[in-house]
This record gives structure tokens, sequence and C-alpha cells, in this order.
């Protein structure tokens, strides 16, 4: 079974209550998500491998660390994934980035896909895959599934926000991807949205509704 990971760090705590209230504009939402992703992807890196160096500083040689094993990609679902590519950027700046479209139908609540680019090389990466939103889980359980059918073998999620059907769904269909989130919240209401939850993550952060 997977393990769900909730990031308590009073930063990332701080940062989602505001980004929950509803009084919180695009801009700033935009930029709260940035952060938060930063904040999370220390967390999901916590256990990359590291190997011996020698560097050199100003005042002798000694023994380093840098970080060994597996390139890392990232891979957003669109739309609201893409919030927050440049928040992870900014602690792995050599990662590649994948996209994959998706979006809810509201009827059913299954995912479409539209849309998929990947790098060449991705069933070679460690890859982390983005959403802020894991409500039913439908999205990212087809992203992952689809990133595996390319024998990607190395899968991280992580989000901002799980609801408890989400998580179920994750572990049943992938109980070997690690689950990353800074809350599980309550349920989902009839139309799958996450209560108390923070609306619509894509409309919220492009501001189109
Ligand atoms: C939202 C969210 C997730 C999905 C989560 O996307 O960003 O991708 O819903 O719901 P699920 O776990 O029930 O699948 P949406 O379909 O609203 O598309 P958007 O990002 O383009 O707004
Ligand atoms: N997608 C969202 O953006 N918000 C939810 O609460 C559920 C799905």
């Amino acid at each position: 079974m997977s393990t769900v990971h909730v990031v308590s760090h009073p930063l990332v705590q701080h940062k989602l209550t505001m980004i929950r209230d509803q009084e919180t504009g695009p801009k700033d939402f935009r930029d709260l998500v940035d952060e938060l992703s930063t904040l999370l992807a220390y967390e999901v890196t916590r256990d990359l491998p590291l190997e011996d160096c020698v560097v050199e500083t100003p005042m002798c040689k000694m023994t380093g660390r840098v970080i060994a094993g597996r390139k890392i990609g990232i891979v957003p679902i669109l739309r609201a994934g893409l919030g927050m590519v440049n928040g992870v950027l900014r602690l792995i700046p050599t990662a590649k980035v994948g996209h994959i479209g998706l979006y809810r139908d509201p009827e059913t609540l299954l995912p479409v896909e539209y849309y998929c680019k990947l790098p060449t090389d991705v069933e070679e990466r460690q890859i982390i895959v983005l959403d802020p939103m894991l409500a039913t889980g439908g999205s990212a359980a087809a992203a992952i599934t689809y990133l595996k059918k390319l024998q990607v073998s190395s899968i991280k999620l992580m989000c901002l926000l799980a609801a408890p059907e989400g998580i179920e769904l994750m572990q049943r269909e992938h109980p070997d991807v690690d689950i990353f989130t800074a809350a599980i919240d309550e349920r989902l209401n009839s139309h799958g949205y996450i209560l108390p939850g923070l609306g619509d993550a894509g409309d919220r952060l492009f501001g189109t509704k």
C-alpha cells in the first residue's frame, strides 16, 4: 500500500488556508500555489539518493554529496497542474516537463484526455505528477495509468488537497504511488467537489469564473 504524506509544516498550512479563502483573487492564488508547490517539492524529494563527490572549497578539498540516481520529470495534469510547475522547477531546475491534458466530464465525473506530450526518455525518469486537487481520483489515476503504459515505473503524486475518495481510488489502482498533500479534507459533494476544499482550482488560478 502506498504512503500518504500530509505535509503539516506551518508555512504549508498557513498558505493552504489562504488559498481556501474565497476572497483570495487569481494573482494571490497563483502566487500561493507556486509557493506551496516549492514547499511540497522539498518533501517529495526527501528520499532522493545521494552520492559522494569531491569539491574544492576556497580552503581545501572535501567530499561533498550530490543527487544521484534517476533524472526527474514532472508531469502537470492540465490545466490546474500548470500552476504547480514553476514552484517545483525552482528546486529542480533540470527536471523535464511533460503535460497530460485531462478534464473531468461534469456529468460522469470521468476524466477525458485531450493532450499529451512527454519527454522522450520518460520511462527512465522519476516522475512527479502534479495536480492541486485529488477529488474522485479519476484524473490522477488515469494520468498514472497512461504513464505506466509507457513503462514509467517510478511515480509520485503531489497535490494540495485530497479527498478520502480520491486517496482510496489511487491506493486501489496504484498502490505503488506515494501521495503528497497539504491536507486530507472531509468528503466530496454530489458534484464531485472537495468539501470544505477551495472550489475549482483551474478557474481560481486562471480567473475563468
Ligand atoms: C480538476 C483538477 C483535477 C480534477 C480532479 O480539473 O485540477 O485535474 O479536477 O478531479 P478528480 O480527482 O475527480 O478527477 P478539471 O477537470 O476541473 O479541469 P481543469 O484543471 O482544466 O479546470
Ligand atoms: N476539481 C477542482 O478544481 N476542485 C474540486 O474540489 C474538485 C475537482
